[in-house]
């Protein structure tokens, strides 16, 4: 049957009805909120080029993920930026460091909030990598171990779910059978799977102090073009023993999302970053888009690809419009 019979406006005729055919919602269950945390106290400095990102020290932080709660957002990721860095990142796995202060902090004081934590070592590596460095070559083995030291740190200080973004070779199993041993059997590993040399990652590495000394990431990151190696990436991470896995950024890559949605049954995750968010604010503010009705429609697209978490910026804007 076809037209004029068959009217596919038919059922957009109101917005009622159209809510009644929906296929995607966006629920704030979905949301993660990335959160970047510096030394001091009372410092809440904003990242120029993502309006509405700050940087808190860990009194701040407290603050800003119980607004996130109590409007709905159940978790957190963090970033740590150290005061000091040096070759090996020895910030990364402190006792006492920014991140694992961060941790114990919100653990403390925002209840059952989930509290995740980037594993990697470019914020605390004086070059800027996101592993060990030796004739300007990033180091598999070494690395891992580092990131292995570094998960596990953070799981001592409380975070429910490490999340490893340095694209190393077998860091998930080092660090699964690392926290295995130390008695956190229970802690969750969500990996960046499937994470490309993107060129969105720009104001994150402002915000984070992150950009390499020399060359850059694409030895360890993937190739953009890659779709079919992304799903081998997952796989790989999976049998090491990843809880979740992610895609990383996002829109750019939504058939790979798509993809892995259709081949595996773990939760998915897509990051939403910094470079996506930036490009809506920074139009939205030459008033060249409606940058809200923009956000929210890059965030179904996530959702509908496949993603059953959305790592944002705007999570907390976001789960003020959606609890409105
Ligand atoms: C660290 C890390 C990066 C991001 C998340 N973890 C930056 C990078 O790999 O250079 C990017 C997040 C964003 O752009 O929002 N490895
Ligand atoms: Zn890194």
């Amino acid at each position: 049957m076809s037209f004029p019979r068959t009217r596919q406006r038919r059922l957009r005729r109101s917005e009622t009805l159209r809510a009644m055919v929906r296929e995607t919602r966006l629920s704030r269950d979905d949301l993660i909120l990335p959160l970047f945390v510096v030394p001091g106290s009372g410092v809440r400095e904003p990242v120029a080029s993502m309006p509405g990102v700050f940087r808190h020290s860990v009194d701040q932080l407290v603050l800003e993920c119980k607004e996130a709660r109590d409007l709905g957002v159940p978790g957190i990721i963090l970033f740590g930026i150290p005061e000091e860095k040096d070759a090996r990142g020895s910030g990364a796995d402190a006792a006492d460091g920014i991140t694992q202060r961060a941790v114990e902090a919100v653990k403390r004081e925002v209840a059952d909030l989930v509290v995740m934590t980037d594993v990697c070592l470019c914020e605390y590596t004086d070059h800027g990598h996101c592993g060990i460095v030796q004739d300007e070559e990033v180091l598999n083995d070494p690395s891992v171990a580092r990131l292995a030291e570094t998960a596990l740190s953070h799981a001592r200080a409380g975070a429910d779910v490490v999340a490893p973004s340095d694209m190393m070779d077998g860091r998930v199993a080092a660090i699964r059978s690392r926290l295995d041993d130390q008695g956190f059997e229970n802690v969750a590993i969500l990996s960046y799977a499937a994470k490309f040399a993107s060129a969105y990652y720009g104001p994150f590495r402002d915000a984070a102090e992150s950009t390499p000394s020399f060359g850059d990431r694409r030895a360890y990151q993937m190739d953009p073009p890659n779709g079919r190696e992304a799903l081998r990436e997952m796989r790989l991470d999976l049998q090491e023993g990843a809880d979740a896995l992610m895609v990383k950024p996002a829109l750019p890559y939504l058939d790979i999302l798509a993809a892995a949605a259709r081949e595996f049954d773990v939760p998915l995750a897509a990051y939403h970053v910094s470079g996506e968010y930036a490009m809506i604010h920074a139009a939205a503010e030459r008033g060249w888009i409606d940058g809200e009705r923009a956000m929210d429609e890059a965030l179904i697209a996530i959702k509908r690809a496949g993603a059953d978490l959305i790592l944002t910026y705007a999570a907390t804007d976001v789960a003020r419009r959606l609890s409105a």
